[in-house]
């Protein structure tokens, strides 16, 4: 008998139901009825607290295409792993305890960084873990893509394509919230998708006066409106070189709910022009996997089931230069792939003419 645990962390994404599919038709495929399934509800709190459904392939079946997790999911942040839970529990053994009371081979873990991190301390502590790289901001460090991406980025550059049509109509100015804290790989990419004019991310500092030169340039080349997509975290050159606890401090105070409308506000003044805000928000995880998502998230949920069969463990699944492979937890746990400012895709969008804001 080959017994698994299932469990999806973290911010959801479209395509885990897709995931979580292929690993099990994978390993039926190859073990048929000898096959035990343990869906961990809402996260590792299903093994914190022992609550599971026990589960067929038949569950896995009509899926591909829906978004969210069919097992629920949750945020277990990582620094208070070991703190115990409100009731008392103590986190760690209590997950060791379900894990070791099912007689569990493998649990399969999909999830994102913070998630990784708890899961390579579950591999420190002897479970065999086996972790799906999961993420719609695609910066899990050690795999080329994270499942989950593409389908984001297609809802932000719809959400841009449309922008378009109202922008050009009344010959305003919108900034557009793009997801992405820490890291700008949603905006870079639905930003080049959707034909924005700046696209400030993270990893890049802006200068205000940059920006504003570049807004002002395209209206006098006759530009009737103009696309402005920020990331979550876009930070200011003057914000980048504060102390972090005095950026913090800083965005504490911060009136409004997000940069963006700090950025509308300054661009209506010194520009002249009608500005808007738009914010897809967590339209970006909804819905249903794009093709590219699909076929990703198939590849990974097969290579985990082949994996798990030959005993590899401790691991995560990645996609490096086109090939997928396996990753060893320690090496990408509490590591994030930032978007390098000196990459291909950035030099070709500054050759287009879209400003980052920073020159
Ligand atoms: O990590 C995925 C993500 O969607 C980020 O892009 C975003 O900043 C964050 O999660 C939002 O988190 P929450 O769903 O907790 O509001």
């Amino acid at each position: 008998m080959l017994k698994i645990g299932l469990l999806t962390s973290g911010g959801d994404c479209q395509a885990l139901n897709a995931t979580m599919r292929a690993i099990v038709k994978a390993l039926a495929t190859e073990v048929g009825d000898r096959l035990e399934i343990y869906g961990f509800e809402n996260g590792y709190r299903g093994l914190i607290y022992s609550q599971y459904q026990k589960m067929d392939p038949a569950d896995f079946s009509g899926i591909l295409t829906r978004g969210g997790t069919i097992l629920g999911t949750s945020r277990t942040p990582f620094k208070q792993l070991d703190e115990p839970t409100p009731d008392g529990i103590k986190k760690v053994p209590a997950m060791i305890a379900t894990y070791r009371n099912l007689k569990l081979d493998c649990l399969f873990m999909l999830g994102g960084n913070g998630s990784t991190k708890t899961a390579n301390r579950l591999r420190e502590e002897g479970l065999n873990v086996i972790v799906l790289p999961k993420t719609i901001d695609n910066d899990t460090w050690g795999t080329d893509l994270t499942f989950g991406f593409t389908s984001a980025v297609e809802v932000a550059t719809r959400c841009i394509d449309d922008i378009h049509t109202t922008a050009s109509s009344h010959g305003r100015v919108f900034v557009i919230e793009i997801m992405g804290h820490r890291v700008g790989w949603i905006p870079l990419y639905a930003g080049v998708a959707g034909g924005a004019d700046v696209v400030l991310i993270p990893e890049i500092p802006y200068k205000m006066e940059n920006v504003i030169h570049s807004i002002e340039q395209r209206m006098e080349l006759g530009g009737r409106f103009a696309i402005v997509a920020v990331a979550e975290g876009a930070i200011s050159q003057e914000d980048a070189a504060l102390p972090k606890k005095d950026y913090k401090k800083k965005v504490a105070e911060r009136t409004s709910p997000s940069i963006v409308y700090d950025i509308a506000r300054e661009i209506e003044e010194r520009c002249g022009r009608e500005t808007r805000v738009a914010i897809p928000g967590h339209t970006q995880r909804g819905g249903e996997p794009d093709a590219q998502d699909r076929v990703f998230a198939t590849q990974c949920g097969v290579e985990a089931a082949l994996a798990c069969l030959r005993g590899e463990f401790g691991i995560m699944i990645a996609q490096r230069d086109g090939k997928m492979g396996t990753v060893p937890l320690e090496e990408v746990a509490g590591k994030l792939k930032y978007v390098d400012p000196k990459c291909d895709l950035i030099r070709e969008a500054k050759a287009l003419g879209i400003s980052f804001g920073d020159e």
